[in-house]
């Protein structure tokens, strides 16, 4: 790819991946059909597909939407060489479980930025009445009775609530034998997606005053569907890409509200505004002279505060402000992994302790980088776009893996990507 040149035009946002496999673990739970619209073609959902067809259910993925009924043959293995590949699978793990009373799973992958333990969600399935064991890198989980005893859990961990821990801890209470409650949920959208299809099926969920939830349990579900909403993280990065290029695009079909307001604070303190018109979303950024740091520090946090995923792409805008700025990411206190690539394309970037320090403005240069995960390599591409000269990013398997046609969009908005 060559950089240079400011991004201008219209572009349609994605369905959300993260809400589209919450939605998929949903989908294990039910005995009749279950469509999800707007699910993103992408790697991980493909990976979901063949997840499900090993466990013998019957998927069909067409234009957008999936659907997912259950097969003649059910089993109840997660192979490893797919589990291993991508986060949700303690989620799926979980709809398995409650579903055929037990499971053998690997320990999840996806996203190895830093260690991302999964002890909630073992801790949820045990409260559930399922005993453990793990052999290796396998778990096998095995319910005491026919369905998932009610329960009381908490996803609070040390770095906030844990978002997959809530839907796994959904997925059980969904069927159990009674009513359970969840205290500390993940406030992301994904939770209230994964509330709005399980009610759909049949299930009773209510979220108390204090923000806890109470979930009824309940077999016999109905055919349903539901639709995955537009993808926050990959309108965040579009969003920045045309801040990073000083562009104006808009973001069809979609509200402002499509990313949470700590991320839309944080690009307006960086020049850059979203404003609802009839088409969608206007991003539109001031040209890179005017632009000043008003927000010197980064925070990222539960939403709707700035999210961890969008913290390596907003890196990037930050070497093209003027002055230092902090990033702090207490969410993944290790999520470091694009500051050694931005450094080659010439950022000052550095890391002390968990916080990122970035110096700004830098006048990237084209460089040879390989991504490790989703959001690092698309950091390399943002930076790509601004780099002086020509830049190859590798390591784009993890782009395909959250991002339908990032490299499509960016093309025609204006991107020399070849
Ligand atoms: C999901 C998203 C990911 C996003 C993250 C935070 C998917 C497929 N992935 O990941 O894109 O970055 O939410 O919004 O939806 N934790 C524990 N024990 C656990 C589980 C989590 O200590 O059992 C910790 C994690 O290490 C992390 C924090 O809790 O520090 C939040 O993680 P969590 O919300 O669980 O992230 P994921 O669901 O894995």
């Amino acid at each position: 790819m060559v950089g240079g040149g400011r991004l201008t035009g219209s572009v349609r946002v994605q369905g959300s991946k993260n809400a589209a496999l919450a939605l998929c673990s949903a989908a294990l739970l039910a005995e009749g059909r279950t469509t999800i619209r707007n699910v993103p073609s992408i790697v991980d959902v493909d990976i979901f597909m063949q997840i499900a067809a090993e466990l013998g259910y019957r998927t069909a993925y067409d234009g957008g939407d999936l659907e997912v009924s259950e097969g003649d043959r059910p089993t109840a293995e997660i192979p490893g060489e797919l589990g291993g590949r991508i986060r949700a699978t303690a989620c799926f793990a979980a709809s398995v479980l409650a579903r055929r009373g037990r499971v053998r799973f690997p320990l999840p992958g996806g996203d190895r930025f830093c260690e991302r333990p999964i002890d909630r969600h073992l801790t949820a399935m045990r409260l559930a009445g399922a005993e453990i064991e793990q052999a290796g890198s396998y778990l096998s989980a095995r319910l005491r009775g026919h369905r998932p005893h009610p329960f009381k859990f908490s996803a609070a961990t040390p770095h906030g609530p844990s978002l997959g821990a809530t839907i796994t801890a959904l997925l059980l209470a969904a069927t159990a034998d009674g009513t359970s409650l969840i205290s500390d949920p993940s406030p992301e959208p994904e939770v209230h997606h994964v509330c709005g299809l399980l009610r759909r099926c049949g299930a009773n969920i209510r979220q108390r005053f204090d923000g806890a939830m109470e979930i009824a349990g309940t077999r016999g579900w109905r055919d349903s569907m539901y639709e995955a909403p537009a993808d926050p993280s990959e309108a965040g990065t579009l969003a920045l890409a045309a801040a990073i290029t000083g562009g104006q695009i808009t973001m069809c079909g979609v509200p402002p509200s499509v990313v949470p307001d700590g991320f839309r604070s944080f690009l307006a303190g960086a020049g850059t505004q979203l404003t609802a018109t009839d088409a969608g979303t206007a991003v539109v950024s001031s040209p890179g002279s005017e632009r000043r740091p008003v927000l010197r520090s980064l925070t990222t946090g539960p939403y709707p505060s700035f999210p961890t995923d969008l913290q390596p792409l907003a890196s990037v805008l930050l070497t093209q402000l003027a002055g230092r700025s902090t990033v702090h990411d207490p969410v993944f206190e290790r999520r470091v992994s694009h500051v050694e690539g931005l450094r080659r394309f010439g950022a000052h970037i550095s890391t002390h302790g968990g916080r990122i320090v970035i110096e700004g403005p830098a006048r990237l240069t084209g460089a040879s980088v390989s991504g490790t995960d989703i959001r690092c390599a698309a950091a390399y591409l943002l930076a790509g776009l601004v780099a002086d000269g020509e830049s190859t990013i590798d390591g784009t398997y993890h782009i395909d893996r959250g991002y339908e046609d990032i490299v499509g969009k960016l093309v025609s908005l204006g991107a020399q990507i070849g």
